[in-house]
């Protein structure tokens, strides 16, 4: 592999949607941020400069950062934030892998504007698994706020309550054509493409709250890709992408020249949360075809907020490629086999509105973040009286999902973390408990892909559920949605020495404690141990 070298400077830039503007947080002052290019095998120095009045960290979703955890990014976990008028250099390899992942501020709500996606090639010589595109298109699905998100959230956790939601979803940075405010059709993105071709479009989900459908109307996508894994390609008319997640799709332009709407609307499956119901749009334009208004593009059926059984079909048709050059390696046999309970409590709260605050967390513990030092430079320098090495390896209070509210509103708090040893397999099952409402969560854990061997509803069974998991060809992934009121299973090996965050992608849950760490110790031979810290690691 070759260096790459990016600068990333971190700066406040004016910026208009929905008629108005306001300064947002940015990757050299664009929105959406650039895009990083690398190969597989490539060695990445990210120089981020801040710019801005707030701490800044960068994490580059997906990317394994074998034995570089220093490089991973997320504030108080790995490092200690860079502070204005500071810089820290990302320095990590790209090892085994190749897609599409992403990058995204992991400090406070800024990744709402801090995000970009990071397309990793294959080695210099060797093809696609499936046929070879004629262009390649990123595609970035977000969110726009009209007030400014860490007011929101500042102001929700004074009160105890849910904060908004945003004002519109976005396709590479504009709500599009049919969004609110006089736009016209020039409006938004426009995929200019020629009849004939197949087009590799590269779609991230970097909203902050909601899982969102993607479609484009007339046409139907071939999956090929989740999350840098290559999948057995299969045809769908709408994707389910949750926050945090990556999917690449074929596109062959074979139908009538003409404009096609694309649109991307929210997906979530309890009616109880607010949720932004606004469909962002943009237009594929056929070369040749006259330019229309909006009005005569050809649009599509848009699915209701709460079309499960899409959700379902889509993630059931996911299956590793499992081929020779592509094995699906999932651990057969298990070392931790561990449960934990995801879902959001009630916590009593003197100085809130209503005397109660919403919480959010995994195994009954809400987590708090350490703020002396990282948990990672805790755990490298052996300090002490930062973590506490006991997180539960199971639900501490019984639970029994019924889709109404258990008696267990009451959560523990702490810095906790569970240890594994280097090398040694898990099994992690994760069990939506519905404790306010059921709500799916896209749990994310950085350092890994795992594996996602069962899915279901209701309560797991350990003594009847592992019967149907798929040890041949899961799909493998870094963030996985754990269906309203159920369960998603997950396997990987733990061969990654450091300390690795495992969270919802919902930022507002994460907000709130749906969050916790693995320390995976060094093991014995001399490449399984985690290098030492850059010079330039930021302080607290
Ligand atoms: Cu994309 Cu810890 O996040």
């Amino acid at each position: 592999g070759i260096t790459r070298q990016y600068n990333f400077n971190v700066i406040m830039q004016k910026t208009s949607r929905l008629c108005s503007s306001k300064p947002i947080v940015t990757v050299n002052g664009r929105y959406p941020g650039p895009t990083l290019y690398a190969r597989e095998g490539d060695n990445v120095l990210v120089n981020v400069v801040n710019q801005v009045k707030y701490n800044v960290t960068i994490h580059w979703h997906g990317v394994r950062q074998l034995r570089t955890g220093w490089a991973d990014g997320p504030a108080y976990i790995t490092q200690c934030p860079i502070q204005p008028g500071q810089s820290y250099l990302y320095n990590f390899t790209i090892t085994g892998q190749r897609g599409t992942l992403w990058y995204h501020a992991h400090i406070l709500w800024l990744r709402v504007t801090v995000h970009g996606a990071i397309v990793i090639k294959p080695k210099p010589n060797v093809p696609y698994p499936f046929s070879q595109p004629y262009k390649e298109v990123v595609v970035i699905l977000g969110e726009w706020w009209k007030a400014d998100t860490e007011a929101v959230i500042n102001q929700a956790m004074k009160t105890g309550q849910a904060p908004n939601v945003s004002d519109a979803h976005t396709i590479n940075g504009h709500p599009g054509p049919l969004s609110s405010c006089n736009s016209s059709q020039s409006d938004g993105f426009k995929l200019q493409v020629k009849s004939g071709k197949t087009y590799l479009l590269r779609i991230v989900n970097a909203a902050l709250n909601e899982d969102l459908f993607f479609k484009i109307a007339g046409h139907s996508l071939t999956v090929v890709e989740v999350d840098a894994i290559y999948t057995k390609p299969f045809s769908t008319d709408t994707l389910v992408i949750t926050p945090g997640q990556t999917t690449n799709i074929l596109l062959t332009t074979n139908k009538s020249p003409s404009q096609y709407l694309i649109t991307a609307s929210p997906f979530m499956d309890t009616m109880v949360v607010a949720v932004d119901n606004k469909t962002a749009t943009a237009t594929v334009h056929y070369e040749g075809s006259v330019s229309t208004t909006s009005a005569t593009t050809t649009t599509t059926k848009i699915p209701s907020r709460n079309a499960t059984p899409i959700a379902t079909s889509f993630s059931n048709s996911l299956r590793s490629l499992n081929s020779k050059d592509f094995p699906c390696k999932v651990p057969r046999t298990i070392d931790h086999s561990l449960l934990f309970t995801i879902g959001l409590g009630v916590n009593p709260c003197a100085t809130c509105v209503n005397g109660s605050r919403v919480v959010a967390a995994i195994n009954n513990v809400s987590f708090v973040m350490p703020s002396s030092a990282s948990l990672l430079q805790a755990h490298f320098f052996n300090l002490s009286g930062v973590f506490t090495a006991d997180f539960p390896a199971n639900p501490p209070v019984a639970f029994n999902y019924t889709g109404a509210g258990p008696s267990n509103l009451k959560t523990m708090s702490g810095t906790r973390i569970y240890r594994l040893e280097y090398n040694s397999t898990v099994q992690l099952v994760l069990q939506d408990t519905g404790i306010i409402a059921p709500e799916s969560h896209p749990i994310h854990l950085h350092g890994f892909n795992f594996f996602v061997v069962g899915k279901g509803v209701g309560n797991y069974d350990p003594k009847v559920s592992p019967s149907a998991f798929n040890l041949v060809d899961p799909i493998e992934r870094n963030t996985v949605g754990v269906p309203s009121g159920g369960w998603a299973a997950l396997r990987f090996r733990a061969d990654n020495p450091g300390v690795w965050f495992l969270h919802c992608h919902f930022e507002v849950h994460t907000t709130w404690g749906l969050k916790m760490a693995f320390v995976v110790d060094n093991g014995i031979g001399v490449n399984e141990s985690i290098l030492p810290p850059p010079s330039d690691l930021p302080k607290c």
